[in-house]
């Protein structure tokens, strides 16, 4: 036997019967989105690599050590992508996006690619739920934005959650605060790679996991309580914000993102039941990073929605997504002559708004029932030589196990009105 090709390592697949459970995730994070009038986006899968390395930061993690960074036939430089935002700035210069007006509002869709080390929650291939609103240094615009994840996350029945939140300052008091932490971890006790990003990336040593560190740095200035009079407003609104839509928050003042584009409001939803890939989503204000990419000095705030993490955190609450899912209407022929009448049917029902699915392989109602049965329906209209030669057609109601009948024309009110009720009854 040929040797079997194996997926590469890292990366999750959904199949049945997770695969709907994941497009299910997906789509009860996007719906929030569209209510809000964000409007989609559909973007490169690879770009330049200097987008990412300009754009994210050459010395985050992110563009350091987990891009999947090659050179193409004509020896350009290229990087699947490992996050959106930086994407979504580029097309926005590239095809003056801003011209139909401010704020831009933008979503996507879609898989991003970081060469992580694999565990649980954490994968070489995710996909994120994110939108992009371009062009207004607002608030209100910010609690929109934040209230779209938090209300994205709560539709999908997750309780166990938490939004953080802080500010991570502006292109005036950053720089400050950046020397002050500098000089904090300079007198500190440090392995030389942490005295290297301390040079480099002050804010990610607040980051740094290991438990000696942190309580080396227990006592280091955090930015929130340097940012300028400007910026603190600004944080306070946000709040207020939150707060007159009953969204819960805690102020994090050590919250550092993985990515260099950060500017003021930055937030993250944490979830209590995943252990160390807790981060379900996140996002901020990068009020500098469309400059940064050669365009014009608008400000912007995003966030990313983790797919497969809130998939996991359903199930770390014991949501039951499968319950979530529109169940099908099996459409039986116990005879092969009837199976023509059965695909008529199945696709007259469809119309009507059923999803259905039609057994072509059952070789009488008993095997067809097991099928239906296995398939997951809710209901089976069986299509027998006695329903053809009167024209009324059984429907077994396969959780309660009532049989009714039904004429042709009304086949899909009285499916309707009895799948109502045997909802009800299980
Ligand atoms: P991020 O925090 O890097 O932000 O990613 C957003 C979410 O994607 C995370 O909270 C997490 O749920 C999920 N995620 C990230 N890496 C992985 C991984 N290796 N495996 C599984 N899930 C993962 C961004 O990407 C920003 N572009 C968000 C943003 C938009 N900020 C402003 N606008």
């Amino acid at each position: 036997m040929a040797e079997q090709i194996q997926a590469p390592k890292g990366i999750p697949e959904y199949f049945p019967p997770t695969g709907d459970l994941f497009r299910y995730v997906r789509e009860a994070l996007t719906l929030p989105v569209i209510q809000a009038g964000y409007k989609y986006i559909e973007l490169p899968y690879f770009e330049d690599a200097a987008l990412f390395s300009r754009g994210i930061g050459e010395s985050t993690d992110v563009v350091s050590k987990e891009m999947y960074t090659f050179t193409d036939r004509g020896d350009r430089s290229l990087a699947l992508r490992p996050e959106g935002t930086a994407g979504v700035i580029r097309s926005v210069i590239e095809n003056s996006l801003t011209q139909q007006g401010l704020p831009m509002k933008l979503w996507y869709a879609g898989a991003f690619f970081r060469a992580e080390k694999p565990q649980k929650g954490r994968y070489r291939q995710l996909q994120q739920v994110g939108i992009e609103a371009i062009g207004a240094d607002s608030a209100a615009l910010d609690a929109e934005v934040i209230a779209i994840g938090y209300q994205a996350f709560f539709n999908l029945g997750l309780r166990n959650f938490e939004l953080q939140i802080t500010s991570l300052g502006c292109i005036n008091c950053r720089p400050t605060y950046r020397s002050l932490l500098q000089s904090f971890l300079a007198n500190l006790d440090l392995d030389e790679e942490t005295k290297a990003r301390a040079e480099l990336n002050p804010l990610r040593v607040l980051d740094d996991k290991r438990a000696e560190v942190q309580k080396l740095v227990q006592l280091a200035p955090l930015m929130l309580d340097h940012v300028c009079e400007d910026c603190l407003t600004y944080h306070n609104e946000v709040l207020e914000y939150l707060d007159a839509q009953h969204i819960p928050y805690l102020v994090n003042k050590k919250l550092v993102r993985g990515l260099d584009y950060y500017t003021r409001t930055t937030f993250e939803f944490v979830h209590h039941g995943l252990g160390a890939q807790s981060g379900i989503g996140g996002g901020g204000r990068y009020d500098q990073l469309m400059k940064i990419l050669g365009g014009q000095d608008l400000s912007g705030i995003g966030f990313g929605l983790g797919v497969d993490r809130a998939l996991l955190a359903a199930e770390s609450e014991g949501i039951d997504l499968a319950a979530k899912l529109n169940r099908p209407i099996a459409v039986l022929a116990t005879e092969p002559a009837m199976t023509k009448l059965a695909f008529a049917l199945s696709a007259e029902l469809r119309q009507a708004g059923f999803v259905v699915d039609q057994v072509t392989n059952a070789k009488n109602l008993k095997t067809g029932l097991k099928i239906a049965a296995r398939l997951g329906a809710a209901a089976a209209v069986i299509i027998g030589p006695d329903e053809v030669a009167t024209g009324v057609y059984a429907v077994k109601m396969l959780d309660s196990g009532v049989q009714i009948t039904a004429g042709l024309g009304e086949l899909g009110s009285v499916i309707a009105q009895h799948l109502a009720l045997d909802t009800k009854a299980t």
